[in-house]
């Protein structure tokens, strides 16, 4: 634990943005905008963000972006690396401490079920629960075909209209088992 704490506060000395990062990180308001880097080079990525250490977030969000299967490579962490002049294993720990950030393939559409306290409240266990059974999978997995990533995430800013989910940029909220079908019936579509 004294190791994860001490990790989290260099990150924030080597970053000195890196707290109001993650608060964009935590209520994703990137999600709202559409991604600006389909089908760019990892080049042409970088070449978009000043070489300063605190961009480093915002790199890997663009390059996250930019893949099809939603994660970082091993190449894409080293590219960051070398254009920041940062280690790989300090932009490793970053990709790996942020939820937000996957280090492994992941769906076309990646689900993200609010688990934080006025959802839970709200019943928000149950639409996991009804999220696993319909998708045959569990948080953290990734259906056969590709298609659907579960993943459980932290307050998404939609308290009010509690609980909640987003499929990629889209915010459901209000969710029972019967809304959780449809909106899940007409991805399997798109
Ligand atoms: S607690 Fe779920 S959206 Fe805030």
């Amino acid at each position: 634990m004294a190791a994860v704490f001490h990790c989290i506060i260099q990150i924030f000395i080597t970053f000195p943005n890196a707290k109001e990062t993650a608060l964009c990180t935590v209520i994703p308001v990137r999600f709202c905008k559409p991604n600006p880097y389909g089908n760019m080079s990892t080049k042409e990525i970088l070449d978009k963000f000043e070489a300063r250490q605190d961009n480093l977030l915002m790199i890997l969000h663009a390059l996250q972006d930019n893949h099809p299967q939603n994660y970082l490579t091993e190449e894409a962490l080293s590219d960051a690396a070398k254009y920041l002049k940062l280690t790989k294993s300090s932009v490793y720990g970053v990709a790996k401490y942020y939820s937000m950030f996957s280090l492994k393939p992941r769906g076309k559409y990646i689900i993200r079920v609010c688990v934080s306290p006025v959802c839970e409240l709200m019943k928000g266990k149950e639409v996991l629960a009804q999220l696993e059974e319909t998708l045959g999978i569990i948080a953290g997995e990734t259906t056969p075909c590709g298609r659907f990533s579960l993943e459980i995430a932290e307050c998404l800013g939609q308290c009010q209209e509690a609980p909640s989910m987003m499929i990629n940029d889209k915010v459901f909220n209000h969710l029972d088992s019967k809304k959780v079908n449809e909106v899940i019936s007409k991805y399997r579509h798109k």
